[in-house]
């Protein structure tokens, strides 16, 4: 069992460190990737941040214990032009397979630590655990980009979700057959809504899409969106948040990503409390959840048995 919003450690008894992270069930394993926030919090200008240590993988059998199998794209220290500096912002990776080469393909926000630079990175490794290597970032397609996720539909065609042109909508970005680089802006969705932390997922035919609002490290209310297809058009069903302290703004929560359960209409939701004050102790909920349509809620849980999802 983990208990929501306690503190999680890996089996070598360190805090997990996977913030804004992103799951892939590869091989039999559960791979969990996440910004390392384990550094010293401080203030620059207006923003609480930590230096860019990298991003974590773990792996499990049963998605309750956690093995660290390191920092599977570090940051480069030497080089203050680097994407990878420790002065940069990087953050929410998400991994996935390309089927035809066996290759995996981690999209992340990569940023100048005020998030002016808005890009998408992306790093490709020949094993779930890395090393990755990185390729480099830029504007998808010309447009500023800064909360991202990246997910391969059931067909395996791979699409990218940020929050474009300062928040003013999601762009929705098919990919190159490889996986490594945004080949077309295929919708324009959430126009005016300002949404962030896009989880996209997939039940019944339909595409579904938590999001949240935009007030940095602050929470607020989550939405659950439809449509009939990833470019949309996109449909927000309002809040699917129930129970717990303040539901109507995510209980303090942001989500980052929802995986699929054994059993079809069955999924859990990803979620992370940000604290500004010590980014490190950013403590993670996991809330199974079950498809009811437009009705569908997800019930705050006070602990969690993923392995049973
Ligand atoms: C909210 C985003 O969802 C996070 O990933 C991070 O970029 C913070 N804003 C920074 O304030």
């Amino acid at each position: 069992m983990l208990t929501n919003g306690g503190i999680w450690r890996d089996t070598a008894g360190e805090i997990i460190q996977a913030h804004g992270g992103g799951i892939l069930h590869h091989g039999g394993k559960w791979y969990w990737y996440g910004e390392n926030k384990g550094g010293e919090t401080y203030r620059k200008g207006e923003i609480d941040r930590t230096d860019v240590i990298g991003i974590s993988c773990y792996s499990s059998t049963d998605l309750v214990s956690w093995k660290h199998e390191g920092v599977v794209l570090p940051a480069v220290a030497g080089e203050e032009d680097h994407d990878l500096h420790p002065s940069r912002v990087v953050e929410r990776p998400k991994v996935l397979h390309h089927r035809a080469s066996g290759r995996f393909v981690m999209w992340v926000h990569i940023d100048t630590w005020d998030y002016r630079t808005g890009h998408a990175g992306v790093a490709v490794a020949d094993s779930p655990t890395g090393p990755f290597q990185y390729l480099g970032s830029g504007r998808p397609l010309g447009h500023i980009s800064h909360d991202m996720t990246a997910f391969t539909d059931e067909r395996g065609v791979g699409w990218l979700v940020h929050s474009a042109d300062w928040h003013s909508a999601l762009h929705i970005v098919r990919l190159s057959e490889d996986l490594t680089e945004p080949a077309e802006v295929v919708g324009i969705e959430f126009v005016g809504a300002r949404r962030e932390a896009p989880a996209p997922f997939q039940h019944d035919g339909k595409w579904y899409m938590l999001t949240s609002g935009c007030t940095g490290w602050e929470p607020n209310a989550a939405d659950l969106a439809v449509a009939p297809n990833p470019w949309g058009p996109w449909q927000s069903l309002g809040d699917p948040c129930r129970g717990g302290v303040d539901p109507e703004l995510t209980w303090h929560y942001q989500s980052t990503f929802v995986v699929p359960g054994r059993t079809p209409g069955h999924f859990m939701a990803l979620f992370d409390r940000w604290n500004p004050g010590n980014l490190g102790d950013s403590r993670y909920i996991w809330l199974p959840f079950q498809m009811n349509g437009a009705d569908t809620v997800i019930e705050w849980q006070d602990s969690v048995d993923p392995s049973r999802v």
